[in-house]
């Protein structure tokens, strides 16, 4: 099964579900080696940093899992100053990483005042890479902002499972919005990233399946995937979290569907899981993202419980 995933890159919905949900320690043992096998042969033995810069936790959306959501009112909201900005990119420079990624709730109007800073940004550190993750925008924001000098955009689908969708996001918001705004960015040339929260309510091992065919369709260049953790005074709060192990095996299925792609592994993964980013590369992800969000404003950015800050 292993062998085939690797030589093919696919394997049929049955098997994958197989691969998920297995009891068998040592095949998923040998799954992740050999993912982690095969990213060192594609991508080489280096470990890529991200600067993450939790700009803003200022959100329009009331997602009903996430711990920024706009009903939640226990959280108090900041922004970072354009100089605030520059500086976390200026220490993460100096600390010899090259991609900043700024990332906040979604605020379609703040996202357009960013225009100018990305522009600076570019002019300041003409080398870094600047990714970017502020949600669905206007596609004219998201053009203003690639012209400005933005490369990468990170816009996780969250489930591919319309009905999924909408049963842990507010009403009004589709899974089709989404999935919109995802090609209208690699339309306009972003490397684009996606993914999925594994675990959240609701989710069945038949959704990840259909999230991974979903990628297959969308070919994105990153894929950013964490367990569900529940937040105090969200509507998920006392759902259970989701499985740091499912969350592994999808990053190694990955590696192997799509060796080239940039698959982090993720500070929710490092929260539930002691060691998590070790693990997750050695499941076969290839990059980590340090948090360069001021020390004052990081707690905060409270996306879910015991978020882990490093
Ligand atoms: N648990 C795990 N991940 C979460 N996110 C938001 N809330 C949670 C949560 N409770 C993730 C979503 C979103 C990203 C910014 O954070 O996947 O895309």
């Amino acid at each position: 099964m292993i062998e085939t995933l690797l030589t093919t890159r696919d394997l049929p919905g049955s098997a994958l579900a197989q691969l998920l949900e297995t009891r068998d320690a040592s095949l998923a043992q040998r799954l992740k080696d050999c993912a982690r096998k095969r990213c060192l042969e594609v991508k080489g033995p280096q470990v890529l940093i991200r600067a993450l810069i939790e700009w803003s936790n200022v959100c329009r959306n009331d997602c009903l899992y996430c711990g920024i959501r706009r009903s939640r009112t226990d959280v108090p909201r900041y922004s970072l100053s354009p100089d605030q900005i520059f500086e976390c990119c200026d220490k993460a420079w100096r600390d010899g990483v090259q991609t900043f990624v700024l990332q906040g709730g979604e605020n379609p109007a703040a996202a357009l005042g960013l225009v100018p800073v990305v522009r600076e940004i570019h002019k300041r550190w003409p080398q870094a890479a600047i990714t970017l993750s502020l949600g669905e925008l206007p596609f004219e924001t998201y053009a203003a902002l690639k012209e400005a000098g933005a490369n990468r955009y990170l816009l996780r689908h969250e489930t591919a499972n319309p009905k999924h969708y909408v049963s842990i996001h507010p009403e009004g918001m589709r899974l089709e919005t989404r999935l919109a705004c995802i090609r209208e960015l690699k339309r306009l040339g972003y490397e684009t990233g996606m993914g999925m929260m594994v675990g959240s309510p609701g989710q069945t091992t038949e959704d990840l399946v259909q999230d991974l065919r979903l990628m297959q369709e969308m070919g994105p260049h990153m894929i950013g995937m964490g367990p569900f953790i529940p937040q105090d005074n969200t509507p998920l709060e006392s759902y259970p979290a989701g499985s740091a192990e499912t969350t592994l095996r999808l990053i190694a299925i990955l590696r192997l569907m799509f060796p080239e792609a940039n698959i982090p592994a993720t500070t929710a993964l490092a929260t539930l899981l002691p060691g998590g980013k070790l693990s997750g590369i050695q499941a076969g992800a290839n990059v980590i993202m340090n948090v360069y969000t001021p020390q004052a404003e990081r707690k905060k950015y409270d996306l879910y419980k015991g978020k882990s800050d490093v």
